[in-house]
């Protein structure tokens, strides 16, 4: 997979994809992941990439100009039904569709390369949205300064999914949300420490009753952090059904 992150601050993403997972992925093959100034799209003489809003109001909104021609430069087409197949190209904004494990998992998938707009200020300018993005996604319901955080958590989210960016030791299987349910809770060594011992069917062996109460304890912590996600029954339509 190719992620192409678009933002006019390229400097914040430094070494944040050069650790743990992502790293190795990268290392592998599995993911190239470039980072790209939208400055560098824009042509006027003052390489603007925000202006004042039409109809007057606060803040500022980015411009179409250099997105679209970055947009162009990595796509070939400055419209979505130009794209090559498997091609997505996400806004992040506060407006999107919330990004849930679902949603990770089909561009995991589905997409073979994704490019990342990260919004600013009070917006983008809707020409955008309406000619280029196929998805416009939020990471919550919060207001961060812009999408450069969100595109970090989106490509973290997506790039462990992919095929054997894991590794053999790990799996995306037991992950919270997987099941439609939170993680249970996990215990490493010692077996009791400052008064606090691992529950014993733990160090007992019995694989099913492992299961067995690694099941009860997610569903406990479910039904008491995020009741949400047991409405309408056990899977909910919001996470991973399988
Ligand atoms: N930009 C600002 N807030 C955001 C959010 N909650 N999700 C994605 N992008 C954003």
């Amino acid at each position: 997979m190719k992620i192409d992150v678009l933002t006019i601050f390229p400097e914040f993403f430094g070494q944040v994809f050069d650790f743990g997972i992502i790293r190795r992925a990268k290392l592998a093959g599995i993911v190239e992941i470039n980072v790209h100034d939208i400055r560098e799209f824009a042509t006027d003489k003052h390489r603007m990439t925000d202006d004042r809003p039409f109809g007057g109001g606060d803040g500022m909104v980015m411009k179409p100009e250099p997105i679209f021609a970055a947009v162009e430069h990595l796509t070939g087409a400055a419209e979505r039904s130009g794209y090559p197949a498997e091609t997505r190209v996400v806004l992040l904004s506060p407006q999107g569709k919330p990004l849930k494990q679902q949603m990770a998992r089909e561009f995991a998938d589905e997409a073979r390369h994704v490019i990342v707009i990260c919004g600013r200020y009070e917006g983008v300018d809707e020409r955008v949205n309406y000619a280029l993005v196929t998805d416009e996604i939020s990471i919550g319901d919060y207001v961060l300064s812009g999408g450069e955080p969100a595109a970090v958590v989106l490509t973290d989210a997506i790039v462990r999914l992919l095929p054997d960016a894991l590794g053999s030791e790990t799996s995306a299987e037991n992950d919270s949300f997987s099941d439609g349910l939170l993680d249970c809770p996990h215990y490493t060594r010692p077996a009791e420490f400052r008064g606090m011992k691992v529950p014993e069917v733990l160090l007992s062996g019995d694989h099913a009753e492992i299961e067995k109460w690694r099941r009860e304890m997610a569903m406990q912590k479910t039904k008491r952090i995020r009741p949400d996600l047991l409405e309408g029954g056990h899977s909910c339509p919001l996470v991973e059904s399988e």
